[in-house]
């Protein structure tokens, strides 16, 4: 219907079959020939068939073409007009769609602005729309604004967890002050809710910023100038060394970045590595977000080192929780929920002898495990006193290295035997304090 030559030309190609069967019936009747037929070949392309005995029947404005034995060939003006068509119309309508499809666009382009512009328009009233159904939906609450660099959450909820989990979702409580507890170290067993707390908080903090409400009962949130997150794609997978490279490329790009304003969330971090690499680097990474309140705004670290524990010891703004379980009937119960406090164990062992490994081994693991423990306290009480720990510097107290470097410094020739004695004596002396 926009262009009558393309509604031609598309009919045509469409229909040039029956179009030809009415010629065909059309001429009959005109002739008078009842055996009159139009075939085609590759020669003379659409011709009319008639045969010796009807040819005093054919009109004058037949062109003949051929000569049979027992009929005769024509064509006819219209046939090869029609025949043009056919040919010409696969060809001339994608040429006219072409032009007129450019012709459109040409058109639309001329609103170019209005059209981006309803888009856009289109899309904000989706998308508030969507996040207003949701909030209404799932009882979403409207956050408190605050100055500060805090974090405080009622019954907070991890949104997507919380519409596709089979159990019921927990809900629990954050309060995170930056100055007072703003580096969480979070531990407890696989699977205890860790990552998903973690993920919670930052998306809370997220949904608040695009200008959401969020899932909790009640909520006072600061502003954020960035969310830095580290956390494993999937828990699962076997990690190579160079997704280990990976987990410290973004820890860097964290570390260099991040501001006292911003919010970090560090899942795991030294997982991928061996045990005291990784426990040492965890350890480093949250001293030094500490000691640097310019860098470490509000982090939350979920870690199955225990040992970290340890910093809040001694980092005020460190403060440990856990995701709580219970032992109950020979079995553990996750609690979902997130208490002050160090986990006490990881549960692995036990978890193990659930599984029915064999008592034998259970009982041995025990032991290598206490023994393991005693040795790392003494390390992480060293580490907690500060400073490295080397053990060869060991050999010498600080009072003997001290006494080494005096004697590295004397010049025995600017000395007078008298001073060479003394310098001597009181060498002695300060060994022997
Ligand atoms: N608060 C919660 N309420 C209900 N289910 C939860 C809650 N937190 C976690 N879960 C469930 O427990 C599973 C393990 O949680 P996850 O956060 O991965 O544990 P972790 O990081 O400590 O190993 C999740 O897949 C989730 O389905
Ligand atoms: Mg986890």
């Amino acid at each position: 219907g926009v262009d009558s030559e393309l509604d031609d030309l598309r009919s045509i190609a469409r229909d040039s079959k029956s179009i030809l069967l009415q010629i065909e019936a059309r001429e009959r009747q005109r002739t008078g020939i009842g055996s009159l037929k139009i075939r085609y070949n590759n020669i003379f392309g659409y011709y009319i068939e008639v045969s010796r005995s009807n040819l005093p029947k054919v009109p004058g404005d037949y062109i003949r073409k051929q000569t049979l034995v027992n009929a005769e060939r024509f064509i006819t003006p219209d046939l090869k007009e029609l025949e043009e068509k056919i040919v010409g119309a696969e060809q001339k309508s994608v040429a006219i769609e072409v032009r007129l499809y450019e012709e459109l666009l040409e058109a639309v382009s001329r609103f170019t602005l209005n059209v981006l512009a309803t888009g856009r328009a289109v899309g904000e009233v989706d998308a508030i729309g969507s996040l207003a159904a949701i909030a209404v939906r799932n009882r979403y609450v409207r956050a408190t604004l605050s100055d500060e660099v805090e974090i405080v959450i009622e019954d907070g909820r991890h949104p997507v967890i919380e519409a596709i989990a089979a159990e019921r979702f927990i809900p629990n409580n954050s309060e995170i002050v930056r100055d007072r507890n703003g580096i969480q170290v979070i531990t407890g067993p696989n699977m205890g809710g860790k990552s998903t707390y973690l993920r919670q908080v930052a998306l809370i903090v997220l949904l608040n910023q695009v200008g959401s409400f969020v899932p909790a009962a009640k909520a006072r949130l600061g502003i954020f100038d960035r969310i830095f997150t580290r956390v494993g794609a999937s828990d699962q997978l076997a990690r190579g060394e160079s997704t280990f490279m990976v987990e410290m490329h973004e820890t860097a790009n964290i570390l260099n970045n991040s501001t006292g304003r911003s919010l970090i969330i560090l899942d795991e971090v030294g997982r991928g590595t061996a045990t005291f690499d990784g426990l040492s680097l965890a350890w480093a990474i949250i001293e030094y977000l500490h000691d640097h309140p310019d860098r470490g705004g509000i982090t939350l670290f979920a870690t199955h080192y225990h040992e970290v524990t340890d910093l809040a010891k001694t980092k005020s703004r460190v403060a440990n929780y856990n995701v709580a379980v219970k032992e109950w009937n020979d079995q553990i119960i996750f609690l979902r929920k997130v208490v002050p406090g160090a986990a006490d164990k990881s549960y692995g062992i036990q978890v193990a002898k659930l599984a029915g490994i064999p008592a034998v081994i259970i009982d041995r693991a025990r032991e290598i495990l206490g023994t393991l423990e005693r040795k790392e306290r003494d390390l992480v009480e060293e580490t907690r006193r500060g400073g490295p720990v080397s053990r060869q510097l060991s050999l010498f107290d600080s009072r003997e290295r001290d006494t080494i470097d005096a004697l590295r410094a004397i010049q025995p020739e600017a000395l007078t035997p008298i001073q060479a004695l003394n310098e001597l004596q009181r060498l002695k002396e300060k060994l022997e304090q």
